[in-house]
């Protein structure tokens, strides 16, 4: 019923001429399929020049992060109105790199949040345990307050607009991931969370992505997991072949 979303978050690499490239191998790769969602989130430089290649296919594109105002003295900042304007439909907020490199705060993400929703774009909200966090037995903990912080005062008519993305901070770019045990376990407190948040029946809609060193190799046992719905993948979405592959394991399910 949860269509499997597999989005890349390229962070900080690729100028706008290699993201035209590496958008056309994966416009042509994905072609007609509509089975799976597929998103390329490329830095704010990169937006425009993936947004027309992306025109009339089946690959959406996204932004890594936005500011709430509208517009403003706001020195260094992307609106959501200018993010819409290049045709974006999704923008990742509260990733662990916001919060622990720039000092997001759950406050600041959750505006962001709701601003994003009021602009039609659809959030990609990041939670995750440090590992000090998970060997202190607060993983529950910490993705509870996060998720419910993030998501407070969401309408429930925006709630399946909303994307959940489970990213444990110790599997980024570590190569160490969840087991898809561990990772379950996680999703599907997240589940029973926005379950308890928007009622049942927009809870089980509502896709919860699991991200983390996430490639071909692991993917297809974690995505096998039942509140599972796809992944948020940075190393491996900066080649189209290893991308590509993800968003085959994830064609297998669907
Ligand atoms: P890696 O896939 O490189 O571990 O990064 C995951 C991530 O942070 C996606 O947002």
């Amino acid at each position: 019923m949860r269509k499997y979303l597999i989005a890349g978050n390229w962070k900080m690499n690729k100028n706008a001429a290699e993201t035209a490239a590496l958008v056309d191998e994966i416009v042509a790769a994905v072609g007609n399929d509509t089975s799976v969602s597929a998103v390329v989130c490329p830095p704010f430089t990169s937006v425009a020049t993936a947004s027309d290649k992306a025109a009339n296919s089946n690959v959406g594109v996204g932004a890594q992060n936005m500011y709430f105002e509208a517009s403003g003295a706001y020195t260094g900042e992307i609106s959501a109105e200018m993010l819409r304007h290049l045709h974006v439909d999704w923008v990742i907020l509260g990733h662990s790199e916001r919060r622990a490199i720039f000092g997001e705060s759950d406050e600041l993400i959750n505006k962001k949040v709701k601003v994003a929703l009021e602009n039609s774009l659809q959030p990609i909200l990041c939670v995750g345990e440090t590992i000090e966090e998970r060997e202190a037995g607060d993983t529950l903990k910490v993705v509870e307050t996060q998720l419910t912080e993030g998501l407070r005062d969401v309408k429930d008519e925006d709630a399946t607009s909303v994307v959940i993305a489970y990213e444990p901070v110790w599997a980024i770019g570590t190569g160490k991931t969840a087991t898809p045990e561990m990772a379950q376990e996680v999703h599907a407190y997240i589940r029973k969370l926005l379950n308890a948040l928007f009622g049942e029946e927009k809870g089980e809609q509502i896709r919860v992505l699991y991200g983390g060193s996430m490639k071909p190799e692991n993917a297809d046992e974690l995505l096998a997991q039942k509140d599972i719905d796809g992944g948020l993948i940075g190393g491996a979405s900066l080649k189209s072949s290893s991308f590509v592959a993800l968003i085959d394991s994830a064609k297998k399910l669907a």
